[in-house]
């Protein structure tokens, strides 16, 4: 997948798929199932790490993990999403940032929260020829900062601005924007508006297309369920149970079994011997 097909798919009215991956299996899974992208979300710091947001997370930590994705997930459209820190400060660090997610993280592209006040930066990496993926309505790494996350676009002045973000990140060169948790009804707007596709997230029915962390699809995030995820299946559950399993048999002497374990050459041809004897 490539960004032109990506932003072609709104052209052609196809939903784009996308799912968040943090290692090699998954990632190989995502492959061979068809989604249209990869993101390898700084939700990685909460999700996998345990921090209590994604406010620690840093490029040290997500650059080996877009690496593994990388390694397991050659067509989906890999997009590395840029920390908190790696990318505020200046234009110019934030394009030294999202230079080292595609020389050493090997993704495609990069994505960065923030609405009009992200513009700058995002044009300073889109010009040197990296695309960028926007990010508008709940910012993850500064609603924390601000106490929490709420949704967004519920009144007319919140809808303004929130379109006047994605039209000012439009023309700053993003190939398409995540909208999070905002209204339907504005998110629909936004949709509407812009050129380049939009990818919600608990923000509606109306979106070019739909991201969620695969945590929360195969309810594997013990912390919270959000109200926009659905949960396709529970793995904690068949975790819990394999390994529940695993424990008594361990005691009760009931693993290994002869399929199991392996044996000297001495023995197996005695073995064999005493078969052919019969
Ligand atoms: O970090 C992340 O996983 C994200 C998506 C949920 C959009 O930013």
């Amino acid at each position: 997948m490539s960004v032109a097909s990506f932003m072609g798919m709104k052209a052609e009215n196809r939903k784009i798929v996308m799912v968040t991956s943090y290692d090699y299996p998954t990632a190989a899974i995502a492959d061979a199932v068809g989604v249209d992208s990869i993101l390898v979300g700084d939700s990685y710091g909460m999700v996998i790490l345990g921090y209590e947001n994604t406010i620690p997370v840093t490029v040290e930590e997500l650059l080996p993990v877009c690496r593994a994705v990388r390694r397991g997930a050659t067509h989906p459209l890999l997009i590395g999403d840029m920390p908190f820190m790696s990318f505020q400060v200046s234009p110019e660090e934030a394009v030294r940032t999202a230079g080292r997610f595609v020389k050493e993280g090997g993704v495609e592209a990069v994505k960065i929260e923030g609405g009009s006040e992200a513009s700058k930066t995002v044009q300073s990496i889109s010009r040197i020829g990296i695309p960028v993926l926007g990010h508008i309505g709940v910012t993850p790494q500064t609603a924390t900062l601000h106490g929490g996350y709420r949704i967004q676009g519920r009144n007319a002045d919140s809808r303004d601005k929130l379109v006047a973000d994605a039209k000012s990140l439009e023309e700053a060169g993003v190939f398409g924007i995540v909208l999070e948790m905002i209204t339907e009804e504005v998110a629909r707007v936004i949709t509407e508006t812009v050129s380049v596709p939009t990818i919600g997230i608990g923000s509606g029915r109306f979106c070019d297309g739909q991201v969620l962390v695969l945590h929360d699809i195969i309810g594997l995030y013990p912390n919270f369920a959000p109200k926009f995820a659905k949960r396709y299946t529970d793995v904690a559950a068949m975790i819990r149970q394999a390994l529940q399993n695993f424990a008594a048999d361990v005691r009760n002497g009931v693993f290994p079994e002869e399929q199991h374990v392996f044996r000297m050459e001495e023995d197996r041809r005695a073995k064999l011997d005493s078969k052919r004897k019969i």
